[in-house]
């Protein structure tokens, strides 16, 4: 199978000396999950963004379909992180979706009828098409992230870059993505990297784990990463937050 990101000996810093990701090697294969799991502030989106290309590394070598990050920008969509506060601009579902196809259409360039065409086809694909004239702000939390996913995807990314996609969005409408995700992997053969910090579900999905924490804890099959070694060494002290089950290690402690 062929390799879709290839990265090795990563180190990136904002600041000099500051290293955020240090010595990381990952790799993602056509058809693949790969997760992305760690605590806040442990570099997951500085890895998301330096596989697009925003951020160059200091150290290291990242290759995306065999190239630099920049020449592989049209075959990837992305999906950056939620944030609760962003602003409230009047498009509608299909203006949003249409977005993805910036790389074909130009920034400034009216779309034509296949990008209109591409941007139907992806609302229908994700069980939206009812809702392409209503305002992007007036949908559920659910519904927007299918149709940020809807973006991502009309780019027809090779490579989907998703960050935390389950940020504001219930059990079910999480379980409902995983399997999309799953689906799309299984028909289309699409590769997704993934960031986020809902353990349990996610595993159900992913190919393969990675648990970072400016480091590399662990690369591997999903079961493993579960281990509370690995869980530990990965989220130390934010662990109470992350996983309320059987697994919890902070749970097990106080129970005695
Ligand atoms: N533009 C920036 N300038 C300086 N430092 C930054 C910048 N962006 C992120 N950082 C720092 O880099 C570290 C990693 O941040 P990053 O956003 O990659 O973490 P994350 O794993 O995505 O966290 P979260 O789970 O909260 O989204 C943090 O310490 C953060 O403060
Ligand atoms: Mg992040």
């Amino acid at each position: 199978m062929s390799k879709v990101l290839e990265i090795r000996d990563l180190w990136v810093a904002y600041e000099p000396g500051q290293w955020v990701l240090q010595g990381l090697q990952l790799q993602l294969k056509e058809a693949e999950v790969l997760a992305l799991l760690g605590p806040n502030g442990g570099g997951k989106t500085t890895l998301l963004k330096t596989v697009l290309g925003l951020l160059r590394p200091q150290r290291g070598e990242v290759k995306v379909f065999g190239l630099p990050p920049e020449g592989a920008r049209p075959l990837v969509g992305y999906l950056p992180q939620l944030s609760p506060d962003r602003g409230r601009f009047p498009v509608t579902v299909l203006d949003v979706v249409l977005m993805g196809r910036y790389a074909q259409v130009g920034l400034l360039r009216r779309p034509r009828e296949a990008d209109l065409q591409k941007a139907r086809e992806v609302l229908r694909v994700l069980g939206l098409e009812g809702l392409q004239d209503r305002p992007f702000f007036s949908l559920s939390g659910g519904q927007r992230q299918r149709v940020l996913v809807a973006r991502a995807l009309a780019a027809e990314p090779r490579l989907l870059l998703l960050d935390e996609p389950s940020t504001g969005v219930d059990i079910i409408a999480q379980e409902d993505f995983y399997q999309l995700l799953g689906a799309l992997r299984d028909r289309e053969g699409l590769s997704v990297l993934l960031a986020s910090h809902d353990i349990g579900g996610i595993t159900a999905l992913a190919d393969r784990v990675a648990c970072l924490n400016r480091q590399l804890h662990y690369y591997g099959p999903p079961g493993e990463a579960l281990s509370p070694q690995v869980l530990e060494r990965t989220f130390g002290a934010h662990m109470q937050f992350l996983l309320h089950d059987e697994r919890c290690l902070t749970c097990r402690r106080q129970d005695g």
